[in-house]
């Protein structure tokens, strides 16, 4: 079991090991459960970045809830996300008049989660709300304003990889989340 544990040498230090990530995840899924208490909730889980997350958080309420998954790309110029958002695969159901809670690996600048709020807004839900396991406040972009009932961790801005979070596609497997080595992004 060591070396799935282990640091990988790809990352430059651990911000956040799987114990710490574990305790937190337990605590807002008895947060939603205290909230949510006898309501349907609709889990909506952006793909990919958030299914790791997704599957710790629902076996975390202690009610049973509904899933469906979500997949956008954002376009950009770089490592700068443009506000300008594709969806990939909708849900496979209707949302009107249910409680929707999206579940995002990360808030950067804001700008997916703006823009999947208003889409669902648009969808005639009785409610939204946004849970994201990590919040880098520092990145968010002029004029955007993104409110989550439920936030993990407030990190600095550094990228971050594991537990579901990628840089090219890799890393997302990783049970903690760490800081990727600068010379990885060459
Ligand atoms: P936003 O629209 O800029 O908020 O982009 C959010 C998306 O950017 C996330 O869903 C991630 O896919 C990606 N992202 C932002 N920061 C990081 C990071 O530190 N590591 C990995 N992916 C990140
Ligand atoms: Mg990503």
């Amino acid at each position: 079991m060591k070396g799935a544990f282990a640091m990988h040498p790809d990352v430059e230090s651990i911000l956040l090991s799987e114990t710490q990530i574990q305790e937190r995840v337990r605590e807002m899924g008895a947060e939603i459960s205290r909230d949510y208490e006898g309501k349907e909730l609709l889990l909506i889980s952006v793909l990919k970045g958030s299914v790791v997350f997704m599957s710790d958080l629902m076996r975390a309420v202690s009610f049973p809830v509904k899933l469906d998954f979500l997949a956008v790309s954002s376009y950009g110029l770089g490592n700068k996300t443009s506000g300008v958002v594709k969806i990939l695969k909708d849900l496979d159901q209707s949302v009107e008049g249910k409680n929707l809670l999206i579940v995002e690996d990360i808030l950067d600048s804001g700008m997916t989660l703006s823009y999947i709020k208003d889409l669902m807004e648009g969808r005639h839900p009785a409610s939204v709300e946004i849970c994201t396991l990590l919040d880098k406040p520092e990145r968010r972009a002029p004029g955007v304003d993104v409110r989550c009932r439920y936030t993990g961790f407030t990190i600095p801005d550094a990228f971050v990889v594991g537990y579901g979070l990628d840089y090219a596609e890799k890393y997302r497997n990783f049970p903690y989340i760490g800081v990727l080595s600068p010379r990885m992004y060459g």
